[in-house]
Order: structure tokens, then C-alpha cells, then sequence
């Protein structure tokens, strides 16, 4: 270890002890998802199941509730459900990386795993210099630097970032996010033998491409996939225009459908769909289990004027990842599904059969929570229009003439109310995953999805019904499992 990552990662920890228990006494620490230990968290990274656990990295700032030079955090799993902290996996130490290890991905091979990052880099007069780099583990647990693989290449500003990396038929491919010299949005792919020596194959998708006009000034967190018999390219374009339903954030994550051909390096895509409509999602990141699974998770959260007003700052964390989630592709879309083993944190099932609803508002008895699941199933036809309210805090409704579904929450700065929509066909289910100061909410077997943050008082445990409308209820609580349990190195790194 240098002597300069020793000394920042001690600093980091030294962060950790400080604020554990004003971090840990903060009743919006969530239940079931991961959420920094102290600092600032955003991006999920490197994704990957290794030597039979999983891994979870994520963009981390301990030393504050903003954005700064980031750390790669990191935790893991034995079945995505009960996690645990593992030590700082990089560190923003060395002249590539020294003002952030940026996002990025993982890959296995030949029994290592491999980290590959953006290192961020800026200069006195803000001017931004940017490099991929590699990072190797035999362990899971320490890595090692291996330094630059890939500067940036002509025809793209230093806004060039977030290597996803993947093997097909015996080569490696690297999608990035770039931003042209135009200051537009595209994502470029490289392809190399072996890792380390890298070759621009050029932008697949982007302005000036494939008829697209633009889309933002540029793309983050580019994934490329196959799902079904799609590949699908999410991206996380930066500024798109506010227009109703399909941009309600400045800052929205989405996906192109296509074919990708490899021949070629074609990618004859549909038009750009957002895959969240919500407040608070951003830079999903996916990987494939060894079931063959789609797993994607998000940043619940994302960077605009309200952000440094949540509550949780004076507590000295901020921000947490979405729950796992299973990509499916059903009906020229991705479905996002709840991952099977959530249901390990069930408890106590409440159901409630054919309940007629009739223009009353109604609360169940057993059904109320603050870290619960509900899955809400109305009969065919026989949900006119639909309204749930959550702790006083935040209502979902479904109007059928309009056929849509608004989410309204409390704006964080008090000043009245927010809300975000969306479009279906007819409502068949509703499925919410409720956490301390979380909700996720599947819609029709997860066509559309909305994740919010919200913060309602601790003690309103108050789920209320109104509509006209016939269905059917059955809630579980989700059992708390704190992942602020520290892993035995860490407690060795505390001690
Ligand atoms: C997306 C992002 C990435 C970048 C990282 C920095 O939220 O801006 O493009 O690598 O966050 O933390």
C-alpha cells in the first residue's frame, strides 16, 4: 500500500468512525438498501458476481454530502440481499485518478477481477483531462492499479467516461459516454485482446447518427447488452429538454432497442425510452448472474437544485442504490421485475380479497409501515380511477379516462407539492417496495416503474385507499437487515 493511499483511505475511515452513530441515528437510514456509511454516494459500479459472491461498488465521497474526488466504495453478497461492507476498493491517489475514480465496470478473467474506471483528472484552470484506467484483484477484496489504458481520442472533449467492458467470442469490447466537439451526446465502443491495448471502433449511437438529431450534451453510464432478442444500449443523457411524460428531469436514464451487429458495429436502434419515471433515479448499471439473469441497479438520487435540502445531510449521508431489479424484455419493452430473492425479507403476510371500493377512503387493519411491500392486483376492468397515500407524504393515483398515473410527494423544500407521471393501457397491478424513506413502485407487472425518495415523519405508519375500484391486497414486511454491520476487515481497519 503507498504511503498516500494509506493515508487517504485512513482519512476516509477516520470519517466512518467519526459519524457512525450520527449517521446510524438517523430514522431515514433505509432498511434494505445500500446507502453509504458516511459521505456522498451516487453511481453503482462494477457489477459482477465473483468467486461466488456478489459485488456492488459505487461512487463514494466520504469526506462530504456532495459530489467531489471519488472513491470506489464496495460491498458484497452472497444472495443480494444481505450485504456487507467491504474495504475501500480504489482511492483517488495517483496524477490519472487524483480527482476522482470515476464510474465504471468489472470483468473476470482468467480468475482475476478487473476494475475499469475513468481517472478524472483537473487542472488549476478547471480544464478537465481524463483517462480509463485498470485496476486487478485475485481476491475480490484489494486491488491493484495497473494505470492509463485508453486517453481520450480525437473528435471528443475530455467529457469522455464510464467504461463498460465486456467479452464477445474471445475479445474484449469497452462502450464509453462521450461528448463530441459539437458538445453532443453519443456513446463510442473500443475492442481489444487482451485489456490493455485498446482500438476505437467509433460512436454506435449519438448525434449525428442513425437519424438521431441529439440528445443531451452528453451520455453517461452507456451499458450495452443483449436482452431477448434486443440489444439494448442504456444510457443517462445530461440535459435533455423537460418535455412532459418523456423528460421530466434535466437528468433522466433510458434505453435504445436494436440490433446490434458485431460484423459491422452497427446499431440500428428505436427511439430513446426512459426506464424510470420518478424523482429519483439515475446511471443504472446492469451485469448477468450465472442464471442468466439482467440485474440492474440505480442511483436513488440524482443532482438538481433540491438536492443538498434532504434532510438526511445533517446526519452526514446522502443518497442510496434501488433495490435489484430483473430486466425482462415483454411487448417491445423492458420490464423491470422486483428480484425473486426480496422475498426473503418478507414478514408478516396481511391479504385482503375482493375488496369494492366505492369513492370511500379506506385503511386496513395490518396494513401500514414504514419498510413494507404491498402488492395491489384489481380485477379486470374494475378499476375506474385509484389513489393510495403513503404516510402523508407521498400518493400515487390512477385516473382511467386519462389512463395516467401521477406520483405527487411533498416538495423537499416544503413549499407544496411535486408530482411525476406516466402513461399506461389500463391498470392490472401495482407493486410497491417501501423503505424508511423510499418507494419504488412496479406498475403492470413492472411496463413502467417509479422511484422516489421521500421523508415522511418517522412515526406515520398511514397507508390510506380512496377510488372506485375492485381489487385484491396482500402486504409483507420487509425485514430489516442493517448493512452498517461491518465485515471483519473492516472492523480490523476501525479497530
Ligand atoms: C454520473 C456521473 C458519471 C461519473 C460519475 C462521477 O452520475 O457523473 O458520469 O463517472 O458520476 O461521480
Amino acid at each position: 500500500m503507498s504511503e498516500q493511499f494509506g493515508h487517504l483511505i485512513n482519512r476516509a475511515y477516520d470519517e466512518v468512525k467519526k459519524y457512525k452513530e450520527l449517521v446510524l441515528s438517523d430514522p431515514y437510514r433505509l432498511s434494505y438498501h445500500l446507502m453509504p456509511s458516511v459521505g456522498f454516494l451516487n453511481d453503482p459500479n462494477g457489477l459482477i458476481q465473483y468467486k461466488g459472491f456478489y459485488h456492488v461498488f459505487y461512487q463514494w465521497n466520504p469526506f462530504g454530502t456532495m459530489h467531489g474526488s471519488k472513491f470506489w466504495g464496495h460491498f458484497s453478497s452472497p444472495d443480494l440481499v444481505h450485504w456487507q461492507e467491504e474495504p475501500i476498493a480504489l482511492a483517488p491517489t495517483e496524477w490519472y485518478d487524483k480527482d476522482g475514480c470515476y464510474s465504471g465496470s468489472a470483468v473476470c478473467d482468467d480468475g482475476h477481477l478487473y476494475l475499469i474506471y475513468t481517472g478524472n483528472v483537473k487542472g488549476e484552470n478547471g480544464e478537465r483531462e481524463t483517462y480509463q484506467c485498470l485496476a486487478v484483484s485475485t481476491d475480490g477484496v484489494n486491488f491493484e492499479k495497473k494505470g492509463p489504458i485508453l486517453r481520450v481520442p480525437e473528435g471528443y472533449t475530455a467529457h469522455f467516461r464510464d467504461p463498460k467492458v465486456w467479452k464477445h467470442e474471445g475479445q474484449w469490447y469497452m462502450i464509453l459516454g462521450a461528448q463530441n466537439l459539437e458538445e453532443k451526446g453519443s456513446a463510442v465502443l473500443f475492442t481489444s485482446p487482451d485489456l490493455y491495448q485498446w482500438e476505437m471502433i467509433g460512436g454506435i449511437a449519438g448525434a449525428g447518427i442513425n437519424g438521431l438529431e441529439e440528445l443531451g450534451y452528453m451520455w453517461e453510464c452507456p451499458d450495452l447488452f443483449p436482452l431477448n432478442d434486443q440489444h439494448i444500449l442504456l444510457i443517462s443523457p445530461q440535459s435533455l429538454i423537460k418535455n412532459g411524460e418523456m423528460a421530466q428531469e434535466l437528468f433522466q436514464s433510458g434505453y435504445f432497442n436494436g440490433e446490434f451487429l458485431y460484423e459491422t458495429h452497427q446499431f440500428k436502434h428505436g427511439p430513446f425510452k426512459l426506464l424510470d419515471y420518478g424523482f429519483d433515479f439515475y446511471a443504472p448499471q446492469t451485469f448477468k448472474d450465472i442464471h442468466g439473469r439482467t440485474i440492474l441497479f440505480g442511483w436513488m438520487g440524482i443532482t438538481n437544485e433540491i438536492e443538498q435540502l434532504q434532510p438526511t445531510i445533517p446526519n452526514k449521508w446522502l443518497h442510496a442504490l434501488t433495490m435489484p431489479r430483473e430486466l425482462q424484455w415483454r411487448n417491445g419493452r423492458i420490464f423491470q421485475r422486483p428480484l425473486e430473492e426480496l422475498q426473503l425479507l418478507r414478514n408478516n403476510e396481511v391479504l385482503y380479497k375482493d375488496i369494492q371500493m366505492k369513492q370511500q377512503a379506506i385503511q386496513f387493519e395490518g396494513i401500514q409501515g414504514t419498510s413494507a411491500e404491498l402488492f395491489i392486483e384489481f380485477s379486470p376492468r374494475e378499476c375506474h380511477d385509484f389513489q393510495i397515500d403513503l404516510r402523508h407524504e407521498a400518493r400515487l393515483t390512477y385516473d382511467d379516462q386519462t389512463k395516467e398515473v401521477t406520483l405527487y410527494r411533498r416538495n423537499i423544500d416544503n413549499s407544496g407539492e411535486q408530482s411525476r407521471k406516466c402513461k399506461i393501457e389500463g391498470l392490472s397491478n401495482l407493486h410497491f417496495f417501501m423503505d424508511e424513506s423510499s418507494i419504488e413502485i412496479f406498475i403492470n407487472d413492472g411496463s413502467e416503474v417509479m422511484t422516489a425518495r421521500y421523508f415522511p415523519k418517522p412515526e406515520d405508519h398511514c397507508i390510506t385507499f380512496e377510488g372506485d375500484a375492485t381489487f385484491n391486497i396482500t402486504k409483507w414486511d420487509l425485514l430489516q437487515h442493517k448493512n452498517e454491520e461491518s465485515s471483519p476487515q473492516q472492523e480490523l481497519i476501525f479497530a
